[in-house]
């Protein structure tokens, strides 16, 4: 298959941004982070995409919206090697990688039971002690909550 057919899987937007390289299984933790179920942009997603680099892959696509670094990189957590394409009438005109924050508030759980997070109405917050297999720690109960204990809080 050529190149351009591929493109037609998910058609072009004229202005917004396009999320690429999500991996698969992280689409709704991406969507969940962004809390795009509840926008009105046009949305257009597509998953279980061939990718060389993880094999499949998903993408979003969102009409009409840009997003502040800070906001975005949120979503390093579940999709590190997210690649963001900024579309001005139809041209890619920027090209930028998500960069997981030093500092977490909200998004996950602490993988801890007693932890206030976890008891009372109180917003988790955790510091990055390593962003590569991510560890987050937690700023009430010090406790790490691991990649594989993470866990996204739904909006
Ligand atoms: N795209 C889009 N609408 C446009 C232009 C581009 O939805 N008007 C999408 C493309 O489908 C692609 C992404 O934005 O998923 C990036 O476009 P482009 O840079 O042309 O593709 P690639 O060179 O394949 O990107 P890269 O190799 O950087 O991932
Ligand atoms: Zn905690």
């Amino acid at each position: 298959m050529k190149k351009d057919e591929k493109h037609l899987v998910v058609s072009a937007i004229k202005d917004g941004t396009v999320i690429d390289h999500i991996p698969s299984g992280s689409l709704f933790k991406v969507v969940d982070i962004l809390a795009l179920n509840c926008c009105h942009n046009q949305l257009t997603i597509g998953n279980n995409l061939e990718s060389k680099q993880l094999g499949t892959k998903a993408i979003i696509k969102i009409a009409d919206r840009f997003f502040e670094d800070e906001e975005v990189n949120r979503i390093a957590l579940v999709a590190p090697k997210a690649k963001l394409n900024i579309i001005r009438n139809y041209e890619v005109v920027e090209k930028r990688m998500v960069e997981i924050p030093d500092q977490i508030v909200g998004i996950a759980r602490c993988v801890n039971p007693k932890c206030v997070t976890n008891n009372e109405p109180v917003p988790t917050k955790f510091s990055v002690v390593s962003k590569k297999d991510v560890l987050l720690k937690c700023a009430y109960c010090d406790k790490i909550t691991d990649q594989e204990n993470l866990v996204i809080i739904k909006n």
